[in-house]
């Protein structure tokens, strides 16, 4: 009651004020505690990361992939650099590519070239100095390009300071006497030593060698010269976490995890893996050596790392795993510890299962194959594969691009594949490849695929201003006075500028999704749909060897407008009852609803 002793309206006396006051704080707090419950959960699942409002960058963006020593060399020595990256950054807005991923370029003797990193946070004077890569970063930031970089935790270079330590240490009261891992093998009859086990590298023979200072063998997954680091070891992991943060605080956006399935093998060293367990990249037989679950604890715990940087500045920083020949039970695992699996099926798809319409559908709605949260990727070439045009003759880079560029997910593009570059052909040279020279077999050779990017029909292809020749040579059979950005820039219908179009068509909110609809099968034809409501596009792709004629109409669509396409047309009215395509052809239809 008031002092006048009539009714006070609702909440007008102090105390009431009070309780509404009270109220509003609590209301607010309940709102605050909500959201950050939501964030929390959101940036377990999804890591959508901290503040950003809308999907993080890595799922908006390409990802190109620079092979450092052969994208632009400004010193002339015939090997790029970080100063000949930072020169053509403008490259990538031309592109409409958001993030750049660069292959090693640490202090390493380069027996795997850069793969074997003997300082994981120094500059190799080959690629420049740190200043270089400072102002890399500072330049790509400015012109709102990401950079990922290579982080190869599996082995060190055997160079690598760590590594000299181990081989010295005396006991196990020196911290690096486990750095690696070491093992005396057995002693034979005839007092001579064997491997404990008959584990195999991947690029040769038995996975063990030999030390004579430290008087035992020591485990390497790749070259000798690349020993296996020890992630039983809390001194490895601590000093790998000072190495993210190391690159983290200079300001990259995200990691490629070298190897990863690598990183652990079975502590029992004296079990034989099962019969048929070979070298190579890419079988699935190990047993022992490879897909261990203790990874995954090892991921989750770098991932923790990244989320204190992604805390702090509200940015998502990505976590990429290249997982080459992983079960799927192991892909989930990987989602779950918060990065994201490289998805390579399509790369092998031409000797897998023939790089049909209904080879392509199957891996595809493998690589979707995924729950809730877990977001899709999809990369069609790299620096270990033979280059698109290669594996799958010219006719098709252009349709392989606009499959890449139009499935869910975040696309990967391996330097030059937006040209349609073919791989040099080096055969009767010396390979350079130390796969193809510890195996013995030129076959092996990933040489091809890293032959410098062609950037103009001068010389070695506007590479290198080299006089004496570049690493790799530019090679006659590569075409370059055709197949360059210089002249595909002004080329219409060139493979650089359908690319660049489909970059900027899947800018759309049609393409940003992990939305995807399918035939129940195909015949000749790959043909899918995208989008959201009122904005949807049929993509066709003919992979197969002849001129197909296809009916989509039982995708529910009849009509559309040809918004891009392999071949220059476009703006036409389809009828999807009867479309022709030619071998290689691929379109894009926005659908009439
Ligand atoms: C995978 C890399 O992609 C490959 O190029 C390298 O040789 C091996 N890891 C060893 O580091
Ligand atoms: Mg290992």
């Amino acid at each position: 009651m008031g002092k006048d002793g009539k009714e006070t309206p609702f909440c007008q006396s102090n105390k009431c004020s009070c309780v509404v006051f009270l109220l509003i704080v609590g209301g607010v707090a309940a709102v605050v505690c909500v959201t950050l419950l939501v964030k929390d959960l959101r940036s377990i699942y999804d890591h959508d990361g901290g503040g950003e409002s809308e999907a993080p960058w890595w799922k908006k963006t390409i990802i190109y992939q620079i092979y450092p020593r052969s994208f632009q060399d400004s010193d002339g020595d015939g090997v790029g650099d970080l100063q000949g990256i930072i020169s053509r950054l403008w490259y990538f807005n031309y592109l409409n590519v958001g993030a750049i991923w660069l292959s090693p370029f640490f202090t390493s003797p380069m027996k795997d070239f850069g793969y074997d990193v003997s300082n994981y946070t120094e500059v190799d004077p080959l690629f420049g100095d740190m200043d270089d890569f400072d102002n890399l970063i500072k330049e790509a930031k400015s012109k709102g390009i990401k950079v990922i970089i290579d982080f190869v935790p599996n082995h060190t270079s055997n160079e690598s300071s760590w590594f000299d330590l181990s081989r010295h240490a005396a006991d196990e009261s020196d911290p690096y006497w486990n750095f690696y891992i070491w093992n005396e093998g057995t002693t034979n009859p005839d007092g001579s030593r064997s491997p404990p086990d008959n584990w195999k590298s991947v690029f040769e023979g038995s996975a063990w060698e030999w030390d004579d200072v430290r008087k035992a063998y020591y485990y390497h997954a790749f070259l000798s010269s690349q020993p296996d680091l020890n992630y039983r070891n809390e001194h490895v992991l601590e000093k790998i976490d000072e190495v993210i943060r190391f690159w983290m605080d200079k300001g990259v956006d995200g990691l490629r995890i070298d190897a990863i399935p690598h990183l652990f093998e079975i502590a029992n060293q004296s079990i034989d893996e099962p019969a048929g367990a070979s070298n190579g990249f890419d079988e699935n037989l190990h047993k022992y050596i490879k897909n261990q679950p203790e990874i995954f604890k090892v991921v989750k715990r770098w991932r923790a790392i990244l989320d204190t940087y992604e805390a702090a500045d509200g940015t998502s920083r990505f976590l990429l795993a290249e997982t080459v020949g992983i079960p799927h039970e192991a892909r989930m695992n990987y989602y779950k510890a918060g990065s994201v699996p490289f998805f390579f099926n399509l790369i092998p798809a031409k000797e897998k299962c023939g790089a049909t319409a209904t080879c392509f559908l199957e891996i595809i709605r493998d690589g979707m194959n995924l729950t809730e949260g877990q977001w899709p990727n999809f990369v069609i070439g790299n620096h270990d594969n033979k280059r698109i045009a290669d594996r799958m003759g010219d006719v098709n880079v252009d349709a392989m691009n606009m499959m890449l560029l139009t499935l869910p997910g975040t696309p990967t593009t391996y330097y030059g594949e937006e040209l349609g570059m073919r791989g040099g052909d080096y055969t009767g040279m010396t390979p350079k490849d130390p796969y193809a020279i510890t195996s013995n077999n030129a076959e092996n050779s990933r040489d091809s695929e890293r032959n410098p990017m062609q950037w103009n029909d001068t010389l070695n292809a506007g590479f290198s201003n080299s006089t004496t020749g570049t690493w790799l040579p530019i090679q006659p059979n590569t075409d370059y006075m055709h197949i360059n950005v210089e002249v595909e820039r002004n080329l219409d219908n060139s493979s650089l500028n359908l690319y660049r179009k489909l970059a900027e068509l899947r800018q759309k909110e049609a393409f940003q999704n992990a939305n995807i609809e399918f035939p129940e099968s195909v015949s000749d034809v790959l043909v899918y749909v995208r989008g959201v409501e009122g904005d949807r596009y049929a993509v066709a792709l003919n992979f197969g060897e002849a001129k197909h004629g296809i009916d989509i109409t039982k995708l529910g669509y009849t009509k559309g407008t040809l918004v891009l396409s392999t071949k220059s047309e476009k703006d036409k009215t389809i009828d999807l009852s009867n479309i022709q395509l030619d071998k290689g052809e691929g379109f894009i239809v926005h659908l009439d609803e």
